[in-house]
């Protein structure tokens, strides 16, 4: 008895003493039921099972995706639930979901952050609002924070939310998002602004387009950017181009991610702060799976979507049959400066790498803006339009390093740069290292510079996406059908 205390008490000074916590982030196969309330039902019991499952992992904090309970349904009216004020702690007449997500979070001391739709009665039009809303639960079961999401994506019945949500913990401060506000300088970059925030949690069901916009590759190119540890959890949906899950630390090391191929839950967890190398980080279908990252040789069944304007963009083929390869590419004024060492041994001289530069205006979100790309692509054929797709097998060509560079006027308050790769898994190029530093000599400028120098193959892209939130212009439906039309053929 004495020996157990002794251990207990061991721990608890352990735990106080590590300056991390363990976060789990579940990759959910949502369930669809005949009735509304019967598919809430399904998907909350799951949702407390795997909170009970994650207690005996010490798991602090768990993070649920985007449309988790719901699925993805377009009319919000028989899913939406009314939201207590925040700081309830008896949710007896609220709905049974909330309650008996609140008991679950208390019961099992973790905090427990869920999705869901939710309705708001606006006294001064009489109408009936509904919004995409996150909520969290401490570890003592009370609503400590509810962030409604800014930037809708093909919600037509939804108010969009317009406050920055923050909440503080024993274990860091943290901030939220959901899903498409990733690529949105409002809440993703202001979020981070003069808040201290030191941690983003981040539900979605983000539909990937190749090749700038996978799931993967967008959070691992936030993180990087930002430093900030992220809790990326997404609607497991692959044969929909949706899924890929990830905890990241915020030197960007990948502390756990998955993306499968077959529908199936998946859960994540890991202690932010030190990767700790054993081999049960990773829950499926609430079963304990071997193995560190799921990393999977053919996602075929992991729908390709492609948003790549190929006859907008600046191209020049790179020479591989040169080791080291040093030069720019611009497209008008915005240039892009790469630094290329291929493996002469290991270069397959069959394959094709194109450098990429643009800046421009595009169609993002059914919205017009203005963006800056550079980039090292793969092509299936000298043809650029098949540049940034996934090869049938594996590119083979090695690269010792890859460095790019490039300089932006950061007179707009609302620009932000993100470095993005992607190989032919899926998956991201690991070790490459990102940074934005003042130019001394100009005080307008900053210079980017993204690089990497473990030797990396498979490579479909590695590059800078910059995106001026200015800009923006909302265009009309017809107008951006007919622009899809003309992607989507091409
Ligand atoms: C569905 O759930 C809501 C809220 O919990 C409840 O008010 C409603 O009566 C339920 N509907 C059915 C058909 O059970
Ligand atoms: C919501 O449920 C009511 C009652 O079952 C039904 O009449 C209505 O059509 C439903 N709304 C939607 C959008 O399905
Ligand atoms: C629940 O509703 C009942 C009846 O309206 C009320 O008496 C009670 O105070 C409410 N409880 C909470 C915790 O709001
Ligand atoms: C709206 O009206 C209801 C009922 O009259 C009231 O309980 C609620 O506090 C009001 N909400 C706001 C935001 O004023
Ligand atoms: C608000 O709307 C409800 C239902 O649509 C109606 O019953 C009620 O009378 C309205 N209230 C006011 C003040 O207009
Ligand atoms: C529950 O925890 C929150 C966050 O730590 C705290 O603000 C609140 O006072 C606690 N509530 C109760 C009833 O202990
Ligand atoms: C951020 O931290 C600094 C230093 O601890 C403090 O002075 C400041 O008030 C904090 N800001 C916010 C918004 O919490
Ligand atoms: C696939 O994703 C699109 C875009 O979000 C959505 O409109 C569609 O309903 C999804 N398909 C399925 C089967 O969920
Ligand atoms: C950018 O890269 C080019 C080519 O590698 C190099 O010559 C130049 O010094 C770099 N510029 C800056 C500002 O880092
Ligand atoms: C190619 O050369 C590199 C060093 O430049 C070496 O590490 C590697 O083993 C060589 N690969 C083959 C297949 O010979
Ligand atoms: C590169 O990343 C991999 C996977 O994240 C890691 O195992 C390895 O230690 C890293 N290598 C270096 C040189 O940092
Ligand atoms: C770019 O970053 C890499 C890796 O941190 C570094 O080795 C290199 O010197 C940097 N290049 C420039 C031009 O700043």
């Amino acid at each position: 008895m004495w020996k157990k205390l002794t251990c207990v008490c061991l721990l608890t000074i352990f735990n106080i003493c590590d300056a991390g916590y363990i976060a789990a982030v579940v990759e959910y196969s949502s369930l669809n039921e005949p009735t509304p309330n019967q598919t809430i039902e399904r998907n909350v019991v799951n949702y407390v099972n795997t909170i009970e499952s994650l207690k005996q992992h010490n798991v602090q904090i768990v993070v649920f995706p985007e449309y988790g309970l719901t699925d993805l349904v377009q009319d919000p009216e028989n899913y939406s639930i009314i939201v207590p004020p925040l700081y309830t702690s008896d949710f007896s007449n609220a709905s049974d979901a909330l309650l008996r997500l609140s008991n679950a979070a208390r019961e099992h001391g973790m905090y427990v952050v869920v999705n869901v739709l939710e309705q708001d009665h606006d006294n001064s039009t009489n109408n009936t609002l509904y919004y995409n809303t996150n909520v969290v639960f401490a570890s003592n079961g009370t609503l400590v924070a509810k962030y409604r999401k800014i930037n809708l994506f093909q919600e037509p019945k939804l108010t969009p939310g317009n406050e920055l949500v923050t909440f503080t913990t024993d274990f860091g401060k943290f901030g939220l998002m959901t899903c498409m506000d990733i690529l949105y300088y409002n809440p993703s970059q202001t979020l981070l602004d003069g808040t201290n925030v030191t941690d983003v949690i981040y539900p979605a069901a983000w539909n990937s387009y190749l090749p700038f916009y996978l799931s993967l590759e967008v959070q691992v190119g936030y993180v990087l950017a930002n430093k900030v540890n992220l809790l990326a959890a997404n609607i497991n949906e692959p044969s929909n181009g949706t899924g890929g899950s990830g905890i990241y630390l915020n030197d960007g090391t990948v502390l756990r991610r998955v993306i499968t191929d077959k529908a199936a839950t998946s859960v994540i967890f890991g202690n932010v702060d030190t990767v700790i190398n054993t081999s049960d980080f990773i829950l499926s279908g609430f079963d304990l799976l071997s193995g560190g990252d799921i990393t999977r040789e053919r996602l075929a069944n992991y729908k390709r979507l492609r948003d790549f304007d190929h006859q907008a963009y600046t191209f020049r083929s790179l020479d591989l049959s040169k080791e080291n390869i040093s030069e720019p590419l611009c497209h008008d004024c915005f240039c892009c400066n790469f630094n290329i060492v291929a493996l002469q041994n290991e270069t397959n001289s069959s394959e094709v790498y194109k450098l990429l530069a643009y800046s421009g205006q595009t169609i993002f979100d059914s919205k017009s803006v203005q963006i800056q790309l550079c980039g090292v692509v793969g092509c299936l054929t000298d043809d650029v339009s098949t540049c940034g797709e996934i090869p049938s097998s594996a590119y083979t060509t090695k690269f010792r390093q890859i460095s790019i560079n490039s300089t932006y006027m950061p007179r707009n308050p609302q620009a932000f740069f993100r470095p993005m790769s992607l190989k032919g898994d899926l998956l991201t190029i690991d070790n490459a290292t990102y940074s934005e530093v003042v130019d001394e000599d100009s005080l307008d400028e900053v210079i980017l510079n993204f690089t990497v120098t473990t030797t990396s193959d498979n490579v479909v892209l590695f590059g800078l996406y910059g995106r001026d939130d200015s800009s923006i212009v909302s265009i009309s439906a017809l107008f951006i059908g007919v622009l899809f039309l003309i992607q989507n053929i091409f």
